[in-house]
């Protein structure tokens, strides 16, 4: 794929960011959303892709825009699949927490897991922690392996985990192994982000978030090099019966982030508030700077882009 996507994919998240960096703290997630979504739809839809959404808002009854299904781009165009989180952390967004991103990623036609709306259990490391993690294990057991992988003591690694009940016994065990944890209210895919950076102190996310985000980190991973096992957790039997029509048949299989996202892949994420991975939209008069990462896997490229945006010359996102 043409490397110049990564820049576009940039301006596609920074637009989507702009657009909810008006709505952070105000206690209305829907609108935050719903901004985001529309901000990032329009830049879409200047590129120069012929696009199918596999991983968007929701079904095509439920969301009005970036359904699953919607075509983006113009034909004649390269085919891609597109996976979006216009707003990751819409809870975040409406309280002013941290960690809120506005995130795309796309592979050739074919590429992402069709993953429904659902949960998924995740394991996932950076680069250094590669081969070294196995979702079956205990965490401790992961992080023994990873600590000795990074050369490291087991109290130097942090892990990521959504502060939820169900995580109670992977807390514990990590606990009791000493390894550090940081619990977090909503945004998974930021911290998966983050394993792939050197200094941002994260070392390994664990636990069940979305399976769309799955993908999304999966997306990630792939282009840093890192390690992700995910495996759908099937809740209700309408989640049951609706699987197959997106193509999965095995439930019980566990997915690399290779299987998840395959073939050339682009990720780009904006921060809408400060977190460990990207820094908030921040304005000033006249304008806001906006943070943003884009990754390529075929070149394994991570930028980080400081970029200005003037108001005078962008009125849509005063
Ligand atoms: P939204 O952006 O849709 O609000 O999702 C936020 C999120 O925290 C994800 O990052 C995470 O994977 C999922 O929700 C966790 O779901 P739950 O809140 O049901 O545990």
């Amino acid at each position: 794929m043409d490397r110049s996507l990564a820049l576009d994919l940039a301006r596609v998240t920074e637009a989507a960011a702009l657009a909810c960096g008006r709505w952070v703290g105000r206690g209305d997630k829907i609108s935050a959303d719903d901004a985001a979504t529309t901000a990032m739809r329009q830049t879409l839809s200047t590129l120069q892709i012929d696009g199918t959404v596999v991983i968007g808002e929701g079904e095509m009854d439920e969301a009005p825009m970036l359904f699953i299904g919607e075509k983006v781009g113009s034909e004649g165009y390269r085919k891609v699949d597109i996976a979006v989180d216009p707003l990751e952390g819409t809870i975040l967004c409406s309280k002013g927490g941290p960690g809120a991103i506005a995130t795309i990623a796309i592979a050739p036609e074919g590429g992402f897991l069709h993953a429904p709306d659902m949960y998924m259990d995740k394991i996932i490391v950076g680069p250094a922690g590669h081969g070294c993690i196995n979702i079956d294990d205990a965490p401790s057991v992961n992080l023994k392996r990873i600590a000795q992988a990074k050369n490291c003591k087991l109290e130097d690694l942090t892990v990521v985990l959504l502060d939820r009940p169900r995580h109670d016994d992977a807390v514990a065990d990590i606990r009791q192994c000493g390894a550090r944890i940081k619990l977090i209210s909503d945004g998974d895919v930021a911290p998966a982000v983050a394993t792939g950076i050197l200094d941002s102190g994260i070392d390994m996310v664990l636990g069940m978030g979305g399976a769309p985000e799955g993908v999304l980190a999966a997306a990630a991973v792939k282009c840093f090099g890192g390690d992700m096992q995910g495996r759908l957790v099937f809740m209700t039997d309408e989640e049951r019966q609706r699987a197959p029509k997106m193509g999965i048949t095995d439930f019980n299989k566990i997915y690399t982030a290779e299987e998840m996202a395959q073939g050339d892949v682009f990720f780009a994420a904006t921060g809408v508030t400060s977190g460990d991975l990207l820094r908030g939209v921040r304005y000033f008069s006249g304008g806001a700077e906006t943070h943003t990462i884009v990754m390529r896997s075929k070149s394994r490229t991570i930028r980080f882009l400081d970029t200005l945006h003037y108001f005078d010359h962008k009125p849509t996102y005063e």
